[in-house]
């Protein structure tokens, strides 16, 4: 039996529709997933800069910083990577209700993990962004030296090297980090977002 069997959810007047009215635009999950090194962090901040320059509230979640303190007990086996996204999941949907649009840049190799998050939220609510760079792009970037240590077998479970890493099936976007100039990865994202309804189409 859960833990949580006695617990009453308890319901806000303030609710989700009365937050994207006040704000203007609808909460969403842009979910960005990839290799590590292929860009996933630098276009969900600057895709963030641009949504919050046009007065949207937003919140990116980072990988590497959630896993400094929310997710600072887990490693890298696929039951740790699942619970991960698990929190993290949870989390987004939360900040749904707030009526943000949460930018999430985790790796999220297995294809069970990111369905779960998306079955977890509301239907077209959750849009799976997978930043495509060859294994190679990344290797060769090795922005954190992780890829050389991984390769000296320092590194275990290391995704692309020692883990695999599942391409999205159906994912609602595909951006060629490895070769699109970011400018034009923000806006293929901003595109969306206005055609789905999040945003205000002017
Ligand atoms: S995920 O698989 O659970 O989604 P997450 O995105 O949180 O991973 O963390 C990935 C980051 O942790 C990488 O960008 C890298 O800096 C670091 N890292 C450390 N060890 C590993 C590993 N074994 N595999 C992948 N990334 C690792």
């Amino acid at each position: 039996m859960s833990k949580s069997s006695n617990v009453v959810w308890h319901h806000a007047t303030v609710t989700r529709e009365r937050r994207e009215s006040l704000s203007g635009h609808k909460g969403a999950v842009l979910w960005f997933t990839g290799l590590s090194g292929a860009g996933k962090s630098t276009l969900a901040h600057a895709v963030e800069e641009q949504l919050h320059q046009l007065g949207s509230h937003t919140f990116v979640f980072d990988g590497d910083n959630v896993r400094h303190g929310l997710c600072s007990d887990l490693g890298f086996s696929a039951d740790d990577r699942s619970e991960n996204l698990r929190r993290i999941g949870e989390m987004v949907k939360l900040f749904l209700e707030a009526g943000i649009i949460s930018l999430t840049a985790f790796i999220s190799p297995f294809a069970t993990d990111r369905d779960r998050v998306r079955t977890l939220v509301p239907h077209g609510d959750f849009f799976e962004i997978y930043c495509r760079a060859p294994l190679e792009v990344c290797e060769g970037r090795d922005v954190k030296g992780l890829y050389k240590r991984a390769r000296a077998g320092q590194i275990p479970e290391f995704t692309g090297i020692s883990s695999p890493y599942e391409e999205p099936r159906n994912p609602e976007l595909v951006v060629d980090t490895g070769t699109q100039p970011l400018a034009e990865c923000i806006d293929q994202v901003l595109a969306l977002l206005r055609q789905r309804g999040v945003l205000a189409l002017t």
